[in-house]
């Protein structure tokens, strides 16, 4: 059975400071819990990676993971402020977030540039969480579907997947991130089966179930934490905001135990 996958996505918010006592708070919070059902993601800035690292190798009883929110697509060289899988690893990371919708959106990320992140996390053995979603206006002139579908078999085109390499999809319709106002668990779940379907193109069906989980992300708190991993087709969420909270992040860690 796999596990339900949270992920807490820090974005641009906690200094090195904050990051490390958020951590701590939320270890000791999860301390008594037994937290076999979820498989719970911490993603901080990159400044703060080092740091999260050492607190959770002292102790770590919640079994807190780490990942990243970006990586560069070549292993080393002349790249003036990119980050290597390779310094991930190092730092104990083994999930990283590429193509969330603020970085196509700020940063120019194209699909082809997701596609290379994904092939580099791959082959240094990380789990790349690929984010993928369509916006309002796409919404409004019914293209989700296609911007889905798309987005989705780009970010994998020429992926090869064997042993125990993973791949996270996670779906965020990017006009409800951080706005409080999810999409419907039915609507997000209509996207999932998109994206299985896309999946599905490129990849035999045992592959797709050993390989793929698909989340969903976009105003989760823990209020609605329990309707969308419910659902039999969304195997956990991307949570932003929310997460920023000690209080109301345990609260979504109980909902999913
Ligand atoms: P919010 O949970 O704040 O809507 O953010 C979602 C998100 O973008 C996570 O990657």
């Amino acid at each position: 059975m796999k596990k339900n996958i949270f992920v807490a996505n820090w974005k641009m918010n906690l200094t090195v400071a904050e990051t490390k006592n958020l951590a701590e708070k939320l270890g000791q919070s999860l301390r008594s819990f037994k937290n076999d059902k979820t498989e719970i993601i911490l993603c901080p800035a990159f400044t703060a990676l080092d740091d999260l690292c050492t607190v959770l190798r002292k102790e770590n009883p919640a079994d807190l993971k780490i990942g990243a929110q970006d990586v560069f697509w070549e292993e080393k060289g002349a790249f003036t402020g990119e980050i290597s899988a390779k310094m991930l690893k190092e730092v104990d990371c083994r999930y990283v977030i590429v193509g969330h919708s603020e970085r196509r959106k700020n940063l120019g990320e194209t699909d082809e540039m997701v596609n290379k992140k994904v092939k580099i996390l791959l082959e240094n053995d990380l789990v790349p969480i690929v984010c993928v979603g369509e916006t309002f206006l796409e919404r409004q002139k019914g293209l989700r579907d296609v911007i889905v579908a798309r987005q989705t078999e780009a970010a994998l085109r020429d992926v090869k997947l064997f042993g125990n390499k993973k791949i996270i999809i996670a779906y965020e319709p990017v006009w409800v991130i951080g706005t409080g106002q999810a999409v419907e668990p039915e609507d997000a779940e209509h996207s999932h089966r998109m994206i299985r379907e896309a999946l599905m193109e490129n990849f035999p069906a045992d592959v797709l179930e050993k390989h793929f989980q698909i989340i969903y992300g976009g105003s989760v708190d823990s209020k609605n934490i329990k309707d969308f991993v419910d659902r039999e087709n969304i195997d956990g969420v991307l949570v932003g905001g929310a997460s920023l909270k000690v209080e109301e992040f345990v609260k979504m860690i109980k909902q999913l135990a």
